[in-house]
């Protein structure tokens, strides 16, 4: 079998008295889309935080492909290929979609000369292009991102994270606020990006977890509740009864159980 993607060992992220991510053993194997579900608090975003370096474990180890990238610094995470949205949006509101683009791509391609105008550069000018037709957003390149809507908002940021060639893209709640026009396109366009990057995906919304995942993990109390194909979760009584006072999921968990 090949390496995972992404591996940890008693992963572990305390907060004073609270234990958010708890002895954490998870193993993402590559080419798979993944989701990671579990109720408010749960630990899901504080793992994202601990691979990508935000935060320092207080034990355990991560590993990206076999290797340890315990300790690493978010931009030394970032650049063995490792990106991430956040669960709060952040784009330059001031600048047009196209813009942004480029200024991630400049301040992530250390080849380019620093004082060189990015719009300039043929090869950045083709990345730019090429991720507008990625995430479906060419018809508004020009428009200022502060007057997007909030899931064209949340296109352009994962734009953001795909303009440097990740290996592994990692999506807290990318659909999170989007009407379900946006996510139905939103889901389509991390559907396309699953054959070229491994994805990881934090996911509220059941009904994308259901379409897109391959593999689901469930955590709750930052630990792992259960893990497996859709099929093996929503039949898992346990799983439905963590979303207990989360009472749409479990509508929606007990649909698909007994569709
Ligand atoms: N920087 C922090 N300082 C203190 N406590 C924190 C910090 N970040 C997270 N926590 C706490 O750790 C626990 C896990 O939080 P986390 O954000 O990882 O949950 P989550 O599963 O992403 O939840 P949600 O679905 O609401 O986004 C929560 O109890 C949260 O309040
Ligand atoms: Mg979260």
């Amino acid at each position: 079998m090949s390496e995972p993607v992404l591996r940890t060992e008693n992963l572990t992220k305390r907060f004073g008295g609270l234990i958010a991510v708890d002895n954490l053993n998870l193993s993402i194997p590559s080419g798979r889309l993944h989701a990671i579900i579990g109720p408010n608090g749960a630990g899901k975003t504080t793992f994202f935080n601990l691979v990508s370096g935000l935060l320092a474990a207080d034990s355990g180890r991560v590993f990206f492909k076999g290797r340890d990238i315990t300790g690493l610094k978010p931009h030394e995470v970032s650049r063995l290929g490792i990106k991430r949205t956040m669960q709060i949006k952040s784009v330059f509101p001031q600048l047009t979609v196209a813009e942004n683009l480029w200024v991630t791509r400049h301040a992530t391609n250390q080849t380019l000369h620093p004082f060189r105008s990015a719009a300039r550069d043929p090869e950045t000018r083709e990345r730019v292009e090429l991720t507008l037709e990625q995430i479906g957003l060419h018809a508004l390149a020009h428009r200022c991102a502060g007057t997007l809507s909030y899931g064209d908002i949340a296109l352009l940021e994962m734009g953001m994270a795909l303009i440097s060639d990740p290996q592994l893209l990692l999506l807290d709640e990318p659909t999170c606020g989007m009407s379900p026009a946006e996510t139905e396109r939103a889901v389509e366009k991390i559907k396309q990006l699953t054959r070229k990057i491994d994805i990881v995906i934090i996911e509220h919304d059941m009904s994308v977890v259901f379409e897109i995942a391959e593999d689901i993990t469930v955590m709750t109390q930052g630990e792992i509740l259960a893990s497996g194909s859709p099929d093996e979760i929503s039949g898992d009584e346990r799983v439905r009864e963590a979303y207990l006072g989360r009472p749409e999921d479990e509508d929606y968990v007990e649909e698909v159980a007994h569709a």
